[in-house]
């Protein structure tokens, strides 16, 4: 029996996006999209372009750089969220509108404030609209598992008859069950007079930690697209994991006859980079892409796996990407040694980024013993190279002790030339932040901090992570350095070049070496 394809919506960059804490600017987007196209998502969901200039010209910038996936805008059921989402997806090759209203009685009478005939109406209205401009319209029912069978039934039937190519069944409070949601996408199926004419997709959140096997169960009942996120990122509780999705398709392909079409080979890499640019760090015992899924700590195991790596392992870690220990190259290594590695882990760059990139690991071999596949990977992904620096860390020195004030001292360089600023603090890593506050000469809002080693082994890289807050919104920034107060200094400039790039800049100066 051949596998029926399954399509995958992506939508970290949408749903993923509206993750508590996370803000993610048009250049990280981008690189998101990017490695998304390169997993080989079916479709991309950019962002909901009416809701801030940010989202808009977001989705504007992937539809007109990113090739391959259908990229999507979300849009109320009105038209001046259509247009919206029509203008910001005008450059793309496979664009689609994806329209949506809520459909429950609960969201109708405290939120909406409409009847279900008026919501109906709205549908039918919406649908037809955006099918004037885009021949892909996929038409969303808020809210759907909670929502009355039979008025669902009738508000896909109106969505499909006004022309919507793909209907989602969204268990957007994340409230069911695989049994009865695979139920109910059987009971839409046979109901829905209309239904060979549009794709069955659902949208489930993990609530009660059941979106993916909501999802599974989804497809065994016929639907034939998932919408997911990478890392499970999403509201709240975030959305079903894309990877989880994918590898359970991929082990379990006999047992589910559905296949999706990505590249999994890309799963390890879009996760540590979704991780890095989001600031939402993977659990370690998380599925497919955690720390701990491929390691066995004891010791029958160990011996299990390498007589046989089937005793222990239902998935091999290379399928995800993942060749952990792989030892790269050393201090003499040279650009050509390099570039090729590069490539064998799947990252295709111009010559600019490849020598700031070799001139890093030259660094870090410098510093290191060893330099293994996941500092080369540390090292692409840290995030100086797509937030413009308003601010550059020129040098830093501290001084700590127990018996001592720490002290630090930094060197900054600012549009208007250089500046050096010292500050005591509560250990160095506070005095260095605050120096740095002082350099920058606006007052910075630290929410959180987090430093952990990149591999094992003392001189190992160390990656920082600062979360630092301007009216309201958290941005991450991000450092790495075999010594850590540097780690963190880096890590702190980083996000306040983020927070710049996303919020604008307390006195609106200029980047010194950005765009
Ligand atoms: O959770 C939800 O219902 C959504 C819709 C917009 C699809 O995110
Ligand atoms: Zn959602």
């Amino acid at each position: 029996m051949t596998a029926r394809i399954i399509r995958i919506f992506d939508t970290t960059l949408r749903d993923g996006e509206q993750t508590p804490g996370v803000t993610l600017n048009t250049a990280e987007k981008l690189e998101i999209a990017q490695a998304l196209a390169r997993l080989k998502v079916d479709i991309i969901e950019a962002g909901f372009p009416i809701s801030s200039p940010g989202d808009f010209a977001a989705v504007s910038e992937i539809a007109a750089k990113v090739r391959g996936p259908v990229i999507a805008g979300l849009a109320r059921a009105n038209s001046k969220d259509i247009d919206a989402a029509v203008q910001a997806l005008k450059k793309a090759e496979r664009p689609r509108v994806h329209i949506f209203i809520a459909t429950s009685d609960l969201h109708l009478q405290y939120k909406l404030k409409m009847s279900r005939g008026e919501v109906l109406k709205a549908t039918e209205e919406a649908v037809r609209y955006a099918r004037r401009f885009v021949d892909d319209v996929e038409f969303s029912a808020e809210d759907a598992s909670r929502s009355d069978r039979y008025y669902l039934c009738q508000i896909f039937t109106a969505a499909i008859a006004a022309g919507a190519t793909t209907i989602n069944i969204p268990d957007t409070v994340g409230y069911t069950t695989p049994d009865e949601f695979g139920a109910l996408i059987r009971y839409i199926r046979e109901q829905v007079p209309n239904i060979g004419q549009a794709i069955v997709s659902v949208h489930c959140h993990n609530d009660l930690g059941m979106a993916v096997a909501n999802s599974l169960a989804a497809v065994q009942n016929g639907a034939g697209q998932i919408e997911c996120a990478i890392n499970g990122l999403g509201e709240r509780a975030g959305n079903a994991s894309l990877e989880e999705i994918a590898m359970a398709l991929a082990t379990r392909a006999e047992y589910y006859h559905a296949a999706a079409a990505l590249d999994t080979r890309h799963i390890y890499r879009t996760s540590r980079l979704v991780s890095v640019l989001s600031g939402v760090v993977v659990q370690p015992n998380k599925a497919v892409v955690g720390d701990n899924a491929f390691a066995h700590e004891s010791g029958i195991h160990q011996h299990g796996v390498l007589n046989n790596p089937l005793t222990y392992e239902i998935m091999r870690p290379e399928s995800i990407g993942l060749n952990r220990n792989a030892l790269i190259l050393g201090k003499l290594s040279g650009r050509h040694a390099f570039e090729e590695r590069l490539k064998s882990l799947g990252y295709e760059l111009d010559g600019e980024r490849i020598n700031e990139l070799f001139t890093k690991f030259k660094e870090l071999a410098d510093r290191k013993k060893m330099v293994f596949d996941r500092d080369i990977e540390a090292l692409v992904t840290e995030k100086a190279s797509v937030t413009p620096e308003w601010y550059r860390l020129v040098y830093h020195h501290v001084v700590s002790g127990n018996q001592t004030t720490a002290t630090a001292t930094v060197r900054v360089e600012t549009e208007r030339g250089f500046t050096e600023q010292a500050a005591c603090g509560d250990g160095p890593v506070d005095a260095a932040f605050k120096a740095i506050e002082k350099a920058v000469g606006f007052p910075v809002c630290l929410k959180d901090y987090q430093i952990k080693a990149v591999t094992a082994g003392e001189d190992a890289l160390g990656e920082a992570t600062v979360w630092l807050e301007q009216d309201g919104k958290v941005v991450s920034g991000r450092g790495l350095s075999t010594d850590i107060i540097e780690a963190s200094a880096r890590a702190c400039m980083n996000a306040i070049n983020k927070l710049i790039a996303t919020c604008g800049h307390p006195a609106a100066e200029k980047a010194v070496g950005g765009e």
